[in-house]
């Protein structure tokens, strides 16, 4: 299973902030917004991962995030001419698939919670058909939304003015090696976009659409305004301010998986002398006992 973080688009609703700077490039509390959606796909256990930025934010995502071998991963780049919709992240990622399937995350997706880990990775043991993952919200008009017949999922609707229900579907997906077909397949919505949704729902008409509910136990946020941009860094601060362990930090991740070694780990909690984020992951290294808690 290889892996997609969709870095690209303006940032229009995020404007003037995004004039000069990348959204998924924005700070959320201590640490870029790209960390939380790549932390996601590492803890699924997905290595190889394709990173698609617009033509004039490559660069600056190379630095931040470079070849990834610093957190056991390959980390590779893409360009999105102009924004298209999310569902052509598969064929601009064509190639790098070669044919595997894959986790697709939106670059502003923050999830965290308990359970969270074994939910991504029973979604990412996907070899045949899509799984993706429902979510209650106050207002799911602002996202794809699960329309239901009892408890069967009978379709997907794009920010729909009449909500089917409060279950909104977050931005992180994985499918089969069909999905690039399927989106050639496809034609774009009335706003002018391959829609993501689309894509799930020629899955659903397969028969081959899997939906995990995630519970209020976990924390969906998304990151795309000022308001929740700033309830995302609040969230972040808080918790980890509490429990003295860092939210989606790819060197913990790394390390836990047993991608980098205590060495490499210490070696980043060095490269950030100074701060928190350096102290915290001195921390790890130097294993102050927490009964397995931190996992
Ligand atoms: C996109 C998708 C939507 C999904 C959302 C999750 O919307 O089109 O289906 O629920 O991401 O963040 P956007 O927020 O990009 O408009």
């Amino acid at each position: 299973m290889k892996g997609i973080v969709l870095a690209g688009g303006t940032g229009s609703r995020l404007l003037p902030i995004t004039r000069g700077v990348s959204k998924q490039l924005l700070p959320v509390f201590d640490k870029p917004m790209v960390y939380y959606p790549l932390s996601l796909l590492m803890l699924a256990g997905v290595r190889d991962v394709l990173v698609i930025t617009t033509p004039a934010d490559a660069g600056a995502f190379a630095r931040v995030l470079g070849d990834g071998a610093g957190w056991g991963l390959t980390v590779t780049y893409a360009v999105q001419p102009s924004p298209g919709g999310i569902a052509q992240a598969l064929l601009v990622g064509e190639a790098f698939l070669d044919g595997d399937g894959c986790g697709l995350v939106l670059g502003d997706n923050l999830l965290y919670g308990q359970g969270l880990r074994t939910a991504l990775r029973g979604a990412a043991a996907t070899t045949s058909g899509a799984h993706i993952f429902g979510y209650p919200v106050s207002t799911p008009e602002h996202y794809g939304v699960l329309a239901f017949d009892g408890d069967r999922v009978v379709d997907v609707v794009e920010k729909p003015a009449r909500p089917p229900s409060r279950l909104a579907v977050p931005g992180l997906y994985f499918f089969d090696g069909t999905a690039p077909a399927r989106v050639r397949d496809q034609r774009p919505s009335a706003r002018g976009e391959l829609e993501i949704t689309d894509l799930h729902r020629s899955y659903l008409r397969d028969g081959q659409l899997a939906v995990t509910h995630l519970g209020r136990g976990v924390a969906w946020l998304d990151m795309g305004t000022p308001e929740n941009l700033l309830a995302a860094a609040g969230f972040v601060e808080a918790i980890q301010a509490r429990q003295g362990l860092l939210i989606s930090s790819p060197e913990e991740i790394a390390w836990r998986q047993g991608w980098i070694d205590d060495a490499a780990l210490a070696a980043a909690a060095h490269a950030h002398a100074g701060t928190t984020y350096g102290a915290l992951l001195g921390q790890l290294v130097e294993g102050a006992p927490d009964g397995g808690a931190g996992r």
